[in-house]
């Protein structure tokens, strides 16, 4: 089975009250891994499209926790799935060897990305030839 087959939206835990809002998302209880890095994506325009990579070992959990994003996901064999991100309490997973786009990013939009490494350039796939290639050589090996 592909990885993108376990690419899914979470609905995470919400403790709202008078006070206003607080939405809690705690490594390996809401999301399927310890958290190691946290980053966040904002002041990006509605024409930019991020990502535009696969990771070879990292999984991410990301969440618009302002505005609006939408992550397109590939599997390298012609299978794609476009989610929308516009609400703080909701995320979508998304495990290693799965190719990824973030694009339409609304003005006040905050994507806050959950990350199970820490950061290697190295385990990057940034060409999407050499993504399909590498998919290619799982399926042949498995
Ligand atoms: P990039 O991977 O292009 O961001 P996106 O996935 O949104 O397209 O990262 C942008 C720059 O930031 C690039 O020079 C690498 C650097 N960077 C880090 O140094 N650490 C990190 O954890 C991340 C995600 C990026």
């Amino acid at each position: 089975m592909h990885n993108m087959n376990r690419v899914q939206m979470l609905d995470f835990r919400e403790r709202g009250d008078d006070r206003g809002h607080l939405v809690i998302v705690e490594g390996n209880i809401d999301i399927p891994f310890e958290i190691k890095r946290v980053f966040y994506i904002y002041g990006s325009d509605a024409d930019v499209v991020r990502g535009q990579h696969a990771n070879r070992i990292s999984e991410f959990v990301l969440i618009n926790v302002a505005g609006k994003s939408k992550v397109k996901v590939k599997d390298g064999e012609g299978n794609e799935a476009i989610f929308c991100l516009n609400r703080p309490h909701t995320g979508i997973y998304i495990p290693n060897m799965v190719w990824k786009d973030m694009y339409d990013f609304s003005k006040d939009s905050v994507l806050l990305c959950l990350a199970s490494t820490h950061y290697d350039p190295y385990e990057y796939i940034r060409d999407y030839d050499d993504f399909i290639r590498i998919i290619n050589e799982v399926n042949i090996t498995q």
